[in-house]
């Protein structure tokens, strides 16, 4: 018997992997300016510019209107207000980087909160209504969307608890996804907070994603239109001995290799506090150590920006275009080390 029409969407795997294989370019990687509102504010605040609307408008516009930023970036990923935001000329944000060829995406989630009984540790919160906003984003332009999971390391955590509920909570918010064929980006994240040595991280980072694999086969994610947004194996940022490239690319790549299925379409590195030239170090020493079953990347938002915010801040009239080409400038490091071609000495080129 046909089944009841609008009782059950079926996914279209087609349009998925055909997003997922606009993301994952070659020699390109994905910038996340998806600050949400208190990020931004705190980001601001280190530069001393004013937390306005405008100015959050006319920053995101230096970064989308950047004269060649398509040649190292394939995809940007937005936030709620920055999505409805428009260009100086009228023109809404995803349809200018769109015109650019850059995969327009938004972040979803709604930040991550205490977990009651779990002292230190966070679940993510969004899912009520995420349904209802997909709507309403899809027809903003937007084709993927990124949910962050945090997971901190200390004593006795991260707990059972923590890794279960986040890791559901990621599966539940990817299935929402592909139910209107957007392409989640999946971000479950094991912070670099602490002393932590790097192989606390090898550890925590293997349960996290251990357990996200499992939910997202539990509740029928199709794991070839579903992206893996995830930090590199290190050590804390107050760790005694720091970590390596060479360390980084063995640890992060031996985690990845066990447990990522070979059918994930692709897989992104955020850059979770490390400096800006550490993390396009750490993705060249990652990336000479190919070919693996999945394209890998950079998804930066601070190892990108850092420096972009820095320029602009002392002087938002006047230092536009500087501030765009320190963007293009860590774009293409970035882009170069996507591809193992990075070297240190290419940083002498800085325009800052
Ligand atoms: P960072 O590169 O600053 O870690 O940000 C990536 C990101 O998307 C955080 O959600």
């Amino acid at each position: 018997m046909p089944r009841a029409a609008g009782k059950r969407k079926i996914m279209n795997r087609e349009a998925l992997i055909r997003t997922a294989e606009e993301i994952f370019v070659p020699g390109k990687g994905v910038i996340a300016a998806d600050e949400s509102a208190p990020t931004c504010q705190a980001r601001f605040d280190a530069v001393g510019l004013p937390y306005t609307e405008e100015n959050r408008r006319a920053y995101r516009e230096l970064l989308f209107t950047a004269d060649g930023l398509e040649q190292y970036i394939s995809a940007v990923i937005l936030y709620d207000e920055t999505i409805r935001q428009r260009s100086t000329s009228g023109v809404p944000f995803a349809k200018v980087l769109a015109e650019k060829g850059i995969v327009p995406g938004i972040k979803v989630d709604l930040g991550a909160k205490e977990l009651a009984l779990h002292p230190g540790e966070k679940i993510t919160e969004g899912l009520d209504g995420l349904r209802e906003r997909f709507v309403e984003y899809k027809a903003m332009g937007a084709r993927f969307a990124k949910w962050r999971a945090v997971v901190a390391i200390g004593p006795n955590i991260p707990s059972p608890a923590c890794l279960r509920a986040n890791a559901h909570a990621l599966a539940r918010y990817s299935a929402l996804c592909q139910e209107v064929d957007i392409v989640p980006i999946l971000e479950p994240e094991v912070l670099m907070d602490g002393d932590h040595e790097i192989e606390r991280s090898f550890e925590a980072t293997t349960l996290l994603l251990k357990e996200v694999f499992k939910e997202l086969a539990d509740q029928g994610v199709l794991i070839d239109g579903a992206v893996l947004k995830t930090n590199m194996v290190i050590a804390g940022k107050d760790a005694s001995s720091q970590s390596s490239p060479e360390e980084v690319a063995e640890a992060t790549l031996k985690c990845l290799r066990a447990i990522v299925p070979d059918t994930v379409p692709g897989v992104l590195f955020l850059s979770g506090g490390q400096g800006d030239e550490q993390a396009t170090a750490n993705l060249n020493a990652i990336e000479k150590r190919g070919p693996f079953p999945w394209p890998l990347t950079f998804s930066y938002s601070r190892a990108i920006q850092n420096p972009v915010l820095k320029i602009w801040a002392q002087n938002p009239s006047g230092n536009v275009a500087l501030a765009q080409q320190v963007l293009l400038f860590r774009s293409r490091m970035n882009a170069l080390a996507a591809a193992g071609k990075y070297s240190e000495d290419m940083e002498q080129q800085r325009p800052y």
